[in-house]
């Protein structure tokens, strides 16, 4: 099983050039078997919302949900770093409301939080840090801006935004958080982005350079079958699985053959 991962263990990963394997998990099974097979961060993703019960985008999710998904998989896990992902509203509207969160995140047995947003964020992590809650930095594609980014487009490929999305991940880095994910930014940007952290960075759709990958756990397992994002490769095909077990289940019990 080996030792339990820490904020510092991916700290040392990212100075051994050592790369971070990351997922999202929801529930106790899926976490306990990514965790069994070797991953090292699980993110309770607020990608629930999409995955699990079918929304639109991750608007919706909110504490409760998100609370109930991290314990459940909080109690599943015994080495990789469980990450809860802050839902929509429960950091944006005051430092005391995002303080309080992160940390009701922590007694439901995640090791760190992550929330959305550039420098302008830097404040609140900075305070969520100072609280003794270790914080992952998200900039790029930010799912819970899509109102304001009016789609989920690739960021960071002209230079002006580019040199928007380095100053936005120095100053997470220096809020303290202990690393940050980039969403879908331009490869190059991400390669620059990286090399100038001292923090990893995790990608997901920002290409071969960063320090570690996350996906989605139900992209890469087929258990989705609405958007799949062109940069999550299917690693099985589960959904296709269930169908057949429960088209040869049905079949026996309408011919008597089971049970
Ligand atoms: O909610 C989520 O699943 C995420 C990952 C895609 C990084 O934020």
């Amino acid at each position: 099983m080996g030792e339990r991962i820490t904020v510092r263990t991916l700290l040392s990963m990212k100075r051994n050039g050592e790369p971070i394997s990351a997922l999202t998990a929801y529930d106790y099974f899926t976490a306990s078997f990514l965790d069994s097979a070797g991953v090292d961060v699980i993110l309770v993703g607020d990608s629930v919302e999409m995955v699990v019960y079918g929304a639109k985008n991750t608007l919706t999710a909110n504490m409760e949900k998100m609370l109930f998904h991290t314990e459940a998989v909080a109690r599943a896990v015994k080495r990789a770093l469980v990450v809860a992902d802050m839902p929509f509203l429960s950091y944006q509207t005051s430092m005391n409301d995002a303080v309080k969160n992160a940390g009701r995140f922590l007694q439901a047995g995640a090791s760190a939080v992550k929330l959305e947003g550039g420098w302008k964020f830097a404040p609140i992590v900075r305070a969520i840090v100072d609280a003794g809650i270790p914080v992952m930095g998200h900039i790029g594609m930010l799912p819970q801006s899509i109102k304001k980014m009016g789609g989920y487009s690739e960021q960071g490929k002209d230079e002006d935004s580019a040199r928007q999305l380095i100053e936005d991940a120095s100053a997470i880095q220096e809020a303290g958080a202990f690393s940050i994910v980039l969403e879908k930014v331009y490869e190059n940007t991400a390669k620059k982005i990286t090399e100038n952290l001292e923090i990893p960075t995790i990608g997901i759709g920002a290409g071969a350079k960063c320090d570690g990958q996350i996906l989605v756990v139900n992209d890469i397992l087929g258990l989705f079958d609405r958007f799949t994002p062109p940069f999550a490769k299917k690693y099985a095909d589960i959904k296709t699985i269930i169908i057949e077990a429960a088209k040869k289940y049905t079949e026996e019990v309408k011919n008597k053959q089971f049970p």
